[in-house]
């Protein structure tokens, strides 16, 4: 295994899209930010110099970081954040990931400009599950904010109200040339006739699960998050924010026309909030030498299913499994020692400020609305430190989710905010059915993510889960391997892991604004008996927790 070492160096930095210029802060200079390429095993040493204005942390998306939480970055989780002006240096363990991961900021809404690709290749002597692919792509997906976007969620959180939607969609950087001013920018890749590519795909953006497709080429979806999967054929696949993928492409169309790549938001939901299904985001595929007419506009991706279509993005996510081979096993927890229970719901939150009762929007899971101590979770456990949390998390027995019809009787919309979090033993085998609900009379998709961990999505299905029969129809052979996984609008989705990585580790949805909302939670895994079970040591340095720490507390 080979050490890697690099150096993050985040500053603002100009940037003009969609016709007008603002600073923002990314690393190195570039959005997106610089790739982190390693073999399966490798240890990388970044060291992150903080040269803005405001404290950052950073994480080291689906990166398991085995008993090393000091280094999983979300902030006032397992660190606090580096300040302004200092530096702090991530060590990430790679283990039994392959495939494409991501780093991003964890703090506030940083993320948007600070973000890159993490590519980890396979061992030499195994190599890929799939015929070595002549070249390799790389796209990001992002979103783009034409104002500050960390000083406009502190107003609109401050308010109670909503947080700003994003200004339009980008693909490494760029809207493409639907958009006002970025004809020129638009994001080219180019290939070779007869060549297959391994796309690498991540889906950046704050708050929109992603339609993604190509004119006129198939994508074989090869792995997500990691792991490898039994290729999935398609014309368009949905990406949630937090998932990666690997697809392979192959240029076998004429080399005489240019494709758009395709990136759409998909929000079934709320069509009335959704401002978006005119600003695709694009990128061209062109074929080098190919003899097109510029006057002649590429070819777009019809097989893009629009922005109210729901069916194509439950259908694409339940075609997806492990590869399950000799080399790529499966191993489902089959001893569920603990069963939970949850609900993701929006709601109300009702405080008093000055003698008046007030209310403000909120997220919630189990009707817990997170809230950010202010001294990191970890080093509280760690160092016995008490008063900064507590272990009640409620966990409900099946019968609690009456929450999904919308005429529920025993709902209520208002959350309690609290720092609450579970507690489980070492090794433990876990089984965690997720609910959502339409509490508020809301109800979207919520891409759950768990630190830490990669889980087995083990069922899923719309409307309420049913103790009875939803685990009949569990997939316990070849379910896929995530660690961020759709939960279905007005339905459930059923994971299992085994808690073999002591830490403290986050959960939540990976939309920033339910996150900033509260729908998060954390998960302790307790030490295993022996030294090499239990969490490493801190490093020397970890960042205080001081006042000037960080601009915003969401
Ligand atoms: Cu992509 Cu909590 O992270
Ligand atoms: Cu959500």
């Amino acid at each position: 295994a080979t050490v890697h070492y690099h150096d993050f160096i985040l500053k603002e930095t100009n940037f003009t899209r969609l016709c007008s210029s603002k600073s923002m802060l990314v690393v190195n200079g570039s959005l997106p930010g610089p790739v982190i390429r390693v073999t399966k095993g490798d240890t990388v040493y970044v060291n992150v110099h903080n040269q803005g204005d405001y404290g950052v942390t950073i994480h080291w998306h689906g990166v398991h970081q085995p008993r090393n939480p000091w280094s999983d970055g979300p902030e006032y989780i397992t660190q606090c954040p580096i300040a302004a002006g200092s530096n702090f240096t991530y060590e990430i363990s790679f283990s039994d990931e392959e495939g494409t991961l991501w780093w991003h900021a964890h703090s506030d809404w940083t993320r948007a400009g600070v973000h890159g690709a993490i590519v980890v290749m396979p061992n030499k002597e195994t190599g890929f599950p799939f015929p070595q692919p002549d070249g390799e792509e790389i796209l990001v997906l992002g979103s783009w904010y034409e104002g500050d976007v960390n000083e406009e969620v502190a107003e609109d959180l401050e308010d109670g109200g909503d947080t700003p939607r994003s200004d339009c969609y980008i693909i490494n950087g760029q809207p493409g040339d639907f958009l006002p001013c970025s004809n020129e920018s638009t994001y080219r890749w180019q290939v070779d006739y007869g060549k297959t590519y391994l796309l690498r795909l991540v889906n950046a953006a704050m708050n929109a699960e992603l339609y993604f497709a190509i004119a006129e080429h198939n994508l074989t979806v090869v792995g997500m998050d990691g792991s490898y999967v039994k290729p999935v054929v398609t014309s368009s696949l949905m990406i949630t924010p937090g998932q990666t993928m690997d697809i392979l492409v192959t240029a076998n169309q004429s080399p005489h026309d240019r494709y758009y790549v395709g990136a759409r938001q998909y929000d079934s939901v709320r069509p009335d909030v959704t401002d978006y299904d005119q600003t695709n985001a694009t990128a061209i595929l062109e074929y080098t030498g190919g003899s097109y007419d510029p006057a002649i506009s590429p070819i777009f991706p019809t097989n893009l299913p629009s922005y109210e279509e729901y069916s194509p993005a439950l259908n694409f996510t339940s075609r997806l499994k492990s590869l399950a081979n000799h080399d790529h096993p499966v191993n489902v927890p089959k001893n569920i020692t603990t069963r939970m229970y949850i609900t993701a719901s929006m709601n109300n939150v009702v405080f008093e400020d000055d003698g008046d009762t007030e209310t403000a929007l909120a997220s919630s899971l189990n009707n817990v609305s997170w809230l950010n101590p202010s001294t990191d979770v970890l080093l509280a456990y760690y160092r016995n430190i008490s008063g900064i949390y507590t272990t009640d998390f409620p966990n409900y027995p099946p019968d609690f989710f009456n929450f999904t019809a919308d005429t529920a009787p025993d709902y209520t919309t208002d959350t309690v905010q609290g720092t609450k979090l579970k507690v489980l033993e070492y090794n433990e085998e876990v089984e965690i059915v997720f609910q959502g609900t339409t509490v508020y009379d809301a109800s979207e998709d919520h891409p759950m993510h768990l630190h830490g961990y990669t889980f087995y999505v083990v069922g899923m299905g719309l409307g309420n889960f049913d103790n009875e029969t939803g685990p009949l129809g569990y997939n316990l052979v070849d379910p896929p391997k995530m660690n961020t996984v759709s939960l279905p609008k007005k339905g459930w989705v059923a994971i299992r892991f085994k808690a073999s990585n002591p830490g403290v580790w986050l959960w939540h949805c990976h939309l920033d604004r339910h996150l900033s909302w509260g729908m998060d939670t954390v998960l302790i895994v307790k030490n295993g008996d022996t030294p090499e079970t239990s969490i490493r040591e801190p490093p020397p340095y970890m960042p205080p927790c001081t006042a000037d720490s960080s601009t915003i507390r969401l």
